[in-house]
């Protein structure tokens, strides 16, 4: 009798298939509510004789679980169905994704490069784990120059032959040591010395080299070549001047100044009431250099420049602190999104 029961009762719970949660506990209260199956079932198991008391006390019991596991898995598929139509809600307004922006030094890399390559440039890279000869000797620095000491240049593992170079004036070495001239070429890189890190200084920085060598190559065609970057980079106004100094890779040397875009050249805090900046370092390759490279200097002369990214980028867009371009920090990057 009570056997039959279970047995029939195990069916219906087999048959079971809810369509609502609602379904679910209206099956739930009929199987294990106070007055339910189970319960009715567990009284007349009462009433059984002892010898059968073990197996059917299994069958209940086993009967008891299946209902529970059941009304558990019920409700899993349930909320998992909600949750997927929920989910498919064409009408809501979509999360617009944004899109990354190249970074300042990035864009005005890119302007450099373009500058010069519409002067017939190329474009030439090295490697910024350098030795002594492509950074220092080959460049014709004493080997008692101050650039080359431990306060300046990262050597790497006390080799004083391996370093990270200090400029890309390395690239121009590379350059001319595996081809000969005419040779015209713009070298962008990132460079590493050891300086305390403030708002104009940071031991990790960008420069682009250039490199012009040829028969009759003048001071002259420096100096153009210059003014036709200052003009494409700050403006048709742009006035440049070229101040005597000391490179020992060029001779005679210079540095050039850019008349301030901010003021027009009135003066103003930026150009410290100069009315210039300065923009890069420039000068005649030294024959030394180009002989120390295999270039035969009786007939060939050549001028070489070089400019930090970082300092052009802070007067072309006015940035005020350098490690601004280190930082990451996409209030200050968001702001290049129109640049290009
Ligand atoms: N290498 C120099 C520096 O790092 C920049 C420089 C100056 C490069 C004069 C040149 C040059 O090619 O002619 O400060």
């Amino acid at each position: 009798m009570l056997s039959e029961k279970i047995n029939a009762l195990r069916k219906a719970v087999d048959d079971f298939r809810p369509k609502a949660e609602k379904e679910i506990e209206e099956f739930r209260i009929r199987m294990l509510g106070k007055k339910g199956e189970m319960n009715i079932l567990f009284d007349e198991f009462k009433k059984v004789s002892s010898e059968q008391k073990r197996e059917l006390g299994q069958k209940i019991n086993e009967l008891k679980n299946r209902i529970q596991t059941r009304i558990e898995e019920y409700r899993a598929s349930l909320a998992n169905t909600e949750s997927e139509t929920e989910s498919i809600d064409m009408t809501r307004p979509g999360t617009a994704d944004r899109i990354g922006t190249r970074h300042p030094i990035s864009l005005v890399r890119n302007e450099i490069l373009d500058i010069f390559r519409r002067l017939g440039y190329t474009v030439a890279e090295g490697p910024e784990i350098e030795d002594d000869w492509h950074v220092f000797s080959a460049l014709n620095f004493p080997p008692e120059h101050p650039a080359r000491d431990m306060q300046d240049t990262f050597f790497i593992e006390k080799n004083p032959d391996i370093l990270l170079r200090t400029h890309t004036s390395s690239i121009q070495v590379r350059t001319m040591e595996t081809r000969q001239p005419p040779i015209r070429v713009v070298c962008p890189g990132r460079v590493f010395r050891n300086e305390a890190i403030s708002y104009r200084a940071h031991c990790i920085f960008h420069q682009v080299e250039g490199l012009y060598v040829d028969e009759n190559v003048s001071f002259a065609d420096l100096k153009q070549s210059i003014l036709y970057f200052a003009k494409e980079m700050f403006g048709e106004e742009a006035k440049i001047r070229l101040r005597p100094s000391y490179f020992p890779f060029t001779e005679p040397s210079a540095e050039v100044d850019v008349s301030c875009n901010l003021c027009g050249g009135k003066g103003c805090n930026v150009c410290k009431h100069t009315g210039w900046l300065e923009i890069m370092g420039c000068g005649m390759v030294d024959p030394n250099v180009l002989e120390a490279c295999g270039i035969d200097s009786r007939k060939y002369t050549g001028f070489a420049f070089g400019m930090g990214i970082e300092r052009i980028s802070m007067l072309k867009y006015g940035v005020r602190d350098l490690r601004l371009y280190f930082e990451n920090d996409l209030r200050f990057l968001r702001q290049f999104e129109a640049a290009f």
